[in-house]
């Protein structure tokens, strides 16, 4: 029998003797061979698009750091496009909306979620899939419905989110219409990449920090609970582990485990000692050392990575990762000498 990859037996709460190692945003501009392919493009979605491309840019980090996971190449936003919102990437802006969702009507005239629109994501899935080794599980994603509806109203990204937080207080009642068919939108979607092969998956809920406490129980978590609880209830998907990444929630973590996911991945600013005592026994957990980690001495990178292992040392289930996204201005060979000091302690 083939031993159960390391990153699979961290979901499962099992102990491993050196954790998985993967990390957000591993593939991304910080290379220079994805930077190489992303200058033959002008449109980044229109990369997205491109199931052998995205194939390949899956496969750069894995190649270079021999990590212990893979993610599909995509983005979160392919949902929103799918729903004809016009979805770009403009150099230096992030994501702008062509056709934003800005008032009620557009909520009651949005098309209905066609699944096979987004086959290109299968497809990749099936050709990263079908170019790993078995013993290196692929993880599926997609963002939470709250943070799609955040990006959809808003129209982009935003530093305070002012249009979405009056229009969902306003307009509460279609606020929750979106957000249940952006839902039912991820199920259908995380299944089709169950179908095409992924592992594991990842729900990311980016804009978690906008909403108090009671409107992130209202407008997210109710919704990311729907979602998981679809998962769990389908054939298809209900072994399939899932992992939620949630950015500073008012009223903390724990919340989160009232959906039951495998995994928590946390944020980098959250407290590993005080997760460890509420999530032990519970979940796994992912994360969380600080993306600007890595641009400190090596010294300083191993001083943290160790108290870090250490602070995991008997929690049955810990993944190796960064508390968010490896940012463009890092250097390949500090996520080297990250990757190797971890296995080394
Ligand atoms: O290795 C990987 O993780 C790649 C797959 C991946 C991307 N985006 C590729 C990407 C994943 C898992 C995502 C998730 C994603 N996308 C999130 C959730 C994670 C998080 O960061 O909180 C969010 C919020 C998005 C939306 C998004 N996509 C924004 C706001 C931007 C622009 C800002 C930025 O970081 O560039 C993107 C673009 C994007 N998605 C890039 C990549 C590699 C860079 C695009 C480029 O090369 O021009």
């Amino acid at each position: 029998m083939i031993d159960q990859p390391k990153f699979l037996r961290a979901l499962d709460k099992k102990a491993n003797s050196t954790p998985p190692i993967w990390y957000m945003r591993q593939a991304g501009r910080y290379l220079p061979e994805y930077r190489k392919i992303r200058s033959k493009f002008k449109n980044f979605l229109d990369m997205c698009k491109d199931p052998e491309v995205c194939c390949e840019l899956a496969l750069q980090p894995i190649r270079r750091f021999d990590l212990d996971a893979s993610i599909l190449f995509s983005d979160i936003l392919t949902i929103p496009d799918a729903f004809n919102l016009g979805v770009e990437f403009k150099e230096g802006e992030g994501p702008v909306f062509t056709r934003p969702i800005k008032d009620v009507k557009a909520i009651k005239n949005l098309p209905s979620f066609n699944p096979s629109d987004l086959s290109y994501v299968y497809k990749c899935v099936k050709n990263i899939r079908g170019a790993l080794p078995m013993s290196i599980p692929l993880i599926g994603f997609c963002g939470s419905p709250w943070t799609l509806a955040a990006y959809s109203l808003e129209g982009g990204s935003s530093k305070d989110f002012a249009f979405t937080r009056s229009f969902i207080s306003e307009n509460s009642i279609q606020t929750q219409q979106l957000l249940k068919k952006y839902t039912d939108a991820c199920f259908e979607y995380l299944k089709e990449q169950v179908i095409a092969g992924i592992d594991a998956i990842q729900i990311f809920d980016s804009w978690a920090n906008l909403l108090n406490k009671q409107e992130y129980e209202s407008f997210s978590l109710k919704y990311i609970n729907d979602l998981v609880q679809q998962l769990k209830a389908d054939d298809i998907t209900k072994n399939i582990p899932i992992i939620i990444f949630a950015r500073q929630p008012q009223g903390g973590i724990e919340q989160l485990t009232d959906c039951k996911p495998e995994c928590i991945s946390l944020f980098w600013d959250e407290s590993i000692d005080s997760s460890i005592k509420l999530l032990k026994n519970k979940t796994a957990i992912q994360g969380s050392l600080n993306p600007m980690t890595l641009k400190e001495d090596n010294s300083i990178i191993y001083k943290e990575v160790k108290t870090m292992i250490e602070k995991f040392e008997n929690y049955p289930g810990y993944i190796f990762n960064l508390g968010h996204g490896i940012t463009p201005d890092i250097d390949p060979d500090k996520v080297k000498f990250l990757t190797d000091s971890i296995r080394e302690l």
